[in-house]
């Protein structure tokens, strides 16, 4: 073959042989941070064990008729009791970072008032495992399981006394952890548990408020994150890293020109003003004040002063894109199309396929907020996984999707935006909220009858990638 004859001639002139014969695999920067995470209520179990008090998504998993398959988070994967196990997953990955969260109800059963130290044990005991496999962890205080009595007594975050009692208990952890846990998340996705579970009704805890008091709540959110960076910096060790864990509204060019990306840049700004916005500038954007009218929320400057409080770095969960085209007929100058019927998903139907999200989103976001420190908190995907016959998982969908996904990381990175590292959601398949265990979302398959962990082949792809610091074709 041509191909053939040009490399035995390159090879008799001591010339190597063409790059076509050759695997360039694009490289990670050096100290690229290859992490996976979790969250409590999805894994933990032993809802009833030393102490831990109720919170909202145990109240709702109970009620009828809210999760699809009729399923609680009141075992999950037993990590409470198996953590030991599951850290040699993690180890066995290769990965240097462990994202997880802490229970507020294991630490805090009544919301506020009298600690459970047996709560903290617990993440104690699960820290120092993760230290002593050379694993970094790294904690979330709020993954959506707030203490049912906060809910029952001021009315979870409708009331600002959540986001003060928010704060004195990560004061209280981040006093207690910061000797070992060097890098704190604040609020896990803070527009989803919003939108869901105090806008539609469709979360914990099942309200449908009306826009001005979901604003409210909203607002009352960010306060808890201004408030607990204060605790924290007040508590922690000095040198200790905070930040939020945000599902940004992910909007990407729908196709690359300066015109398109001027309007994702603009509808990234806009749409995420009532949350990252605040968080980042320190003030609601006069568009998002404007939109809202009468139902803005009410808020002091010096509220906005507390929120907007600078972080260490932020955490950008980042799953489903959505595009964006210019619209310059149009008032905000851009516009977001609908999906044809026809494009394609994961098997999480809200999950479109879009690996360009996770170049867009952290790239846009770095340039509106002048960010310097970046992490991909989440990104993954549920794949309908079985066992086959010789007893391996062969999830080539979840194969394809993160592939695709890191070559556009590593476009983004190797480009100079700031993104320090990456947590793959999920270690294992766990409860996934409303879907219960029917979307499995890990690197690890879990048998919830018999508890058993087996590795799929996609636990085996990431593998590589973290090892070889690269991602191949
Ligand atoms: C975001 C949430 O933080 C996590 O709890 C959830 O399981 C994944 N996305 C997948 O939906």
């Amino acid at each position: 073959s041509a191909l053939g004859a040009a490399t035995a001639a390159n090879a008799a002139q001591g010339e190597p042989a063409p790059a076509v014969d050759r695997h360039a695999p694009a490289s990670f920067p050096k100290d690229f941070l290859w992490g996976t995470a979790t969250s409590a209520y999805q894994i933990e179990g032993a809802v009833n064990e030393d102490g831990r008090g109720r919170s909202i998504w145990d109240t709702f998993a109970h009620t009828p008729g809210t999760i699809a398959d009729h399923t609680t988070a009141d075992r999950a994967n037993d990590h409470y009791h198996r953590y030991k196990e599951d850290v040699g997953l993690i180890k066995a990955l290769g990965v240097k970072a462990y994202r997880f969260s802490i229970a507020w109800p294991r630490i805090f059963p009544d919301g506020t008032g009298a600690p459970n130290p047996k709560g903290l044990d617990f993440y104690n005991r699960l820290i120092d495992e993760l230290l002593a496999k050379g694993i970094e962890p790294y904690a979330t205080l709020y993954h959506w399981d707030l203490p049912q009595a906060l809910e029952d007594r001021v009315g979870g975050w409708r009331s600002s006394d959540t986001s003060k009692a928010f704060a004195d208990y990560a004061g209280y952890v981040a006093e207690r952890v910061s000797d070992r846990v060097k890098n704190i998340f604040t609020l896990n996705e803070a527009g989803r548990f919003l939108n869901f579970g105090y806008g539609w009704g469709i979360d914990a805890p099942g309200l449908k408020l009306p826009t001005g008091e979901l604003n409210q709540a909203r607002h009352h959110v960010a306060l808890g994150h201004g408030l607990a960076v204060q605790a924290i910096r007040a508590h922690a060790r000095p040198g200790t890293k905070v930040g939020p864990a945000e599902n940004i509204a992910a909007c990407v060019p729908v196709f690359d020109t300066p015109e398109n990306v001027r309007a994702a840049e603009m509808a990234t700004r806009e749409l995420n003003a009532g949350l990252l916005g605040v968080m980042l500038e320190g003030k609601y954007a006069d568009g998002f004040l404007a939109y809202s009218g009468k139902d803005a929320p009410k808020f002091t400057p010096e509220e906005l002063k507390i929120i907007g409080a600078k972080n260490d770095f932020v955490g950008l969960n980042i799953y489903a894109p959505q595009f964006y085209i210019a619209a310059s007929d149009q008032k905000p100058g851009w516009k977001v199309l609908p999906f044809p019927a026809s494009f394609p998903h994961m098997n999480s139907e809200w999950l479109r396929v879009g690996p360009e999200v996770i170049y867009w989103a952290p790239r846009l976001a770095a340039k509106i907020w002048n960010l310097d420190t970046i992490y991909i908190s989440e990104n993954g995907t549920s794949s309908e996984d079985k066992i086959a016959a010789d007893g391996q998982v062969y999830d080539l969908d979840r194969i394809m999707f993160l592939r695709n996904y890191l070559r556009q990381l590593q476009r983004a990175t190797a480009e100079g935006v700031p993104v320090r590292g990456y947590f793959l959601w999920s270690l294992m398949d766990n409860f996934e909220w409303i879907f219960g265990f029917e979307k499995r979302f890990g690197l690890y398959h879990v048998d919830f009858e018999t508890q058993k962990r087996t590795a799929k082949l996609s636990a085996a792809f990431y593998r590589e990638v973290v090892v070889r610091n690269a991602i191949g074709a």
